[in-house]
């Protein structure tokens, strides 16, 4: 299979070299809305990735699917291209800033019946894959409370956050994903807040540096949701399970970047995680596998866009209630969308 690999940023330049090293990959062409970013990662991965001269020069050359990577206001027009021209598409999440643009590229993935493949990786994580068939098979017993962390060691560069979408829509949208994956409930409610505290840019990009949500679901179960860019002990990427039976923890290893309080408890990791690129890498090598089988028809679609706009819906639930200080519905969105 011949891939169009849009995107040579941060998580581009991990994907592409992960992609040369899938069986079923013969050929990855690598385009940049910057030509010379495109130009040195085909260069330092080598092997089967080469680079284009353009995004255009990628579609024109008849490849047979479509990898984009690019900064998430691009992902829209993308989509929307690879959609047109009849190719299967994997995405990094989100599908787009906003919810008009995010039923934009749905609307044309739908009408063209092409595959559109969404980049939550957790759902490929060894620990989310355990605690959901744990939760499924009623280990823990009637779930009542599960709460998440999705914290960054630092902030990200200041010219990639207003093209982001915010704290919530960029990093805790994994988190409402990966909740609904997990307990098969739908998130009816959401109550968030925010702080930005540390660096002028957060506040010039009308961002937030620290957010939290409390999200109620279908069946009664309480979510709190909380991420930081301000993480310094480490990358912490956690969810706690609470069951009437059982407790589980997924992201609770060697590396996870906390020291116990107690005398004797455990110490602080030597080396804690650092990233998203290394805490995830196993995941990530396994969702592009699969997009790889899905594409060549071999496989179910692991992530649709409708799984997608499910979580957007609750991010921007959670953004809303932030701005204005009152809890939003998630259907308060959707019904204003006519969905
Ligand atoms: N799933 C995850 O865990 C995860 C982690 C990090 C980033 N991401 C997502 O990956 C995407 C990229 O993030 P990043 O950190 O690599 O960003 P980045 O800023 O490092 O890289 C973005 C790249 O996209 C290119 N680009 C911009 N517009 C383009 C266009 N129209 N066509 C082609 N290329 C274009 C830029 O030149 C740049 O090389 C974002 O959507 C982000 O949300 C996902």
């Amino acid at each position: 299979m011949r891939i169009g690999f849009l995107g040579a940023g941060r998580i581009g330049s991990f994907h592409a070299a992960a992609l040369t090293a899938t069986d079923g990959v013969d050929e990855l062409l690598i385009g940049d809305a910057d030509a010379a970013r495109a130009a040195g990662l085909a260069e330092r991965v080598g092997g089967r990735a080469r680079a284009a001269a353009s995004v255009d020069a990628v579609f024109a050359a008849g490849v047979d699917a479509v990898v984009i990577a690019a900064a998430t206001a691009a992902h829209a027009d993308l989509i929307v291209r690879a959609a047109d021209a009849g190719l299967p598409a994997y995405c990094e999440k989100p599908i787009a800033l906003d919810l008009p643009g995010t039923l934009r590229a749905l609307r044309a993935v739908e009408a063209a019946g092409t595959l559109l493949q969404m980049g939550f990786q957790r759902r490929f994580d060894a620990g989310y894959l355990a605690a959901r068939e744990a939760v499924r098979a009623g280990r823990l017993g009637r779930l009542h409370t599960i709460r998440a962390v999705t914290s960054d060691a630092a902030p990200p560069p200041a010219e990639f956050l207003p093209l982001s979408g915010g704290l919530i829509r960029d990093c805790l949208v994994h988190d409402f994903d990966a909740v609904r994956w997990l307990t098969g409930c739908e998130v009816v409610e959401t109550y968030a807040r925010g702080s930005a505290n540390g660096a002028e840019f957060f506040r010039a990009a009308g961002d937030v540096d620290t957010a939290a949500a409390l999200l109620t679901l279908d069946d009664g179960t309480l979510v709190t949701a909380t991420a930081t860019r301000y993480n310094g002990a480490g990358y912490d990427v956690r969810t706690e399970l609470a069951g009437e039976r059982g407790q589980l923890v997924i992201g609770l290893d060697a590396r996870t970047p906390f020291a116990s309080a107690e005398p004797g408890g455990p110490a602080a990791p030597a080396h804690p995680w650092g990233g998203f690129l290394e805490r995830f890498e196993a995941a990530y090598r396994a969702e592009l596998a699969a997009f790889v089988r899905a594409a060549a028809g071999e496989a179910p679609n692991p992530c649709s866009g409708r799984e997608a706009l499910h979580a957007l819906l609750v991010a921007e639930a959670c953004e809303r209630s932030r701005r204005t200080g009152r809890p939003v519905a998630p259907a308060e969105i959707a019904a204003e969308a006519s969905l």
